[in-house]
């Protein structure tokens, strides 16, 4: 049943490539998105003003990295809330409000009020899930499915993957119905969306070294994770799957955030993950990450950095390089997790815990 993993964690990772392949097949066609799901008018489309992601844990780190491609291809105002908030709050939401859902049960008790709330309002909702004939797609005007296939451990990662891929899908369909994108901008992206899971594939061929580390860090008692734009959700999840596996304290930081305090948790020997952007993107993005870096190892940090492939500038600071393939800055979101994910399983394997039903949780939380 595991296919040779010791857990279906492990088994689900490296299941990733043909999730996301799976997520995106079918959806292009001569070079236009296409999603049948998607039977909400597109005039009402055309005519949402603001976007409000809501989600709980994981789907919720995912919907943080869909803020930075909606807003950049669709220039709509999105925010992402944990749905728990979000219900609580007495949110501004309008029939113009776009509220996206995410969820891989689709069962999950406090997004499921926070949709029923918005739709209250008059909002439409789409629901982003993996599970067909569950209750959010239900309740919500319209669901974007992610095919990728059940998730049997209680911490995600496959569904993750999808989410981000999915929620790529949605960005990109939005630029094409408001035609904020040229078509040719849209199929370029997609191709580039189209190599993800090669590139997936390539990250999974080389998990070794990964394995090697978190094995080496058993001991480990805290560790932090750092990244800027898509890196700041992806240092999220990945201080996530630390703690709910590992046991481990872990928290992700947005790297800018360090010196209004975070940084004083830095002393000799602490470990700590920098996910960093690709150099061929924004330069000023990139070379922010790099000086980070070199901060929390001027302090006495072990950094443990995740670079692309032939990212040099990280080289003189890094006590460890965890390479990636090159793509957009965007689209790293699909890749940087995966050593994290790895490292957050081999780790609680090699501790002997149980990976698939950590201590205190459920895979799908049907209560408020
Ligand atoms: C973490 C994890 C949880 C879920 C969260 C939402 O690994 O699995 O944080 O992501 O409970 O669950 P869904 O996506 O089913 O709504």
């Amino acid at each position: 049943q595991k296919g040779g993993f010791d857990s279906f964690m492990a088994k689900e990772i490296h299941e990733q490539a043909r999730a996301v392949a799976d997520t995106l097949r079918g959806r292009l066609e001569d070079g236009a998105l296409r999603l049948d799901e998607m039977d909400i008018d597109p005039s009402v489309l055309r005519s949402i003003d603001k976007i409000v992601v809501v989600a709980c844990g994981t789907a919720a780190n995912a919907g943080a990295v869909a803020k930075y491609a909606i807003e950049h291809w669709c220039r709509i105002p999105t925010e992402v809330e944990l749905a728990h908030e979000f219900r609580y709050r007495d949110p501004v939401v309008t029939e113009k409000t776009l509220v996206v859902a995410i969820s891989q049960s689709g069962e999950t008790m406090d997004t499921l009020m926070a949709v029923r709330h918005a739709r209250e309002q008059g909002a439409k909702v789409i629901a982003l899930c993996n599970t067909r004939g569950s209750t959010i797609p239900r309740e919500a005007d319209a669901a974007l499915y992610l095919h990728v296939g059940p998730e049997i451990a209680v911490a995600s990662t496959k569904a993750y993957l999808g989410q981000i891929a999915a929620c790529y899908l949605l960005g990109l369909f939005l630029a094409q119905v408001r035609g904020n994108l040229y078509p040719d901008e849209i199929a370029a992206l997609m191709a580039d969306l189209e190599q993800i899971p090669d590139q997936i594939q390539q990250v999974l061929d080389s998990s070794a070294q990964v394995e090697q580390l978190a094995r080496d860090m058993q001991d480990a008692t805290s560790v932090l994770f750092l990244g800027r734009h898509v890196g700041y959700p992806t240092a999220m999840e990945g201080a996530l799957k630390l703690k709910e596996i590992a046991y481990i304290h872990a928290e992700g930081f947005a790297a800018g955030e360090l010196k209004h305090g975070p940084i004083a948790l830095v002393e000799e020997g602490q470990p700590v993950f920098v996910i960093v952007p690709s150099p061929n993107g924004r330069h000023s993005l990139h070379s922010k990450v790099v000086s980070n870096i070199q901060e929390v190892r001027a302090r006495g940090a072990r950094t443990l950095v995740i670079a692309e492939e032939g990212d040099d500038a990280v080289l003189p600071f890094a006590d460890e390089v965890i390479r990636v393939p090159a793509t957009r800055t965007l689209f790293a979101a699909l890749l940087t997790v995966i050593p994290l994910q790895i490292f957050s399983c081999e780790l609680a394997t090699a501790k002997g815990l149980d990976v698939d039903q950590p201590r205190n949780l459920a895979k799908s939380v049907t209560v408020e």
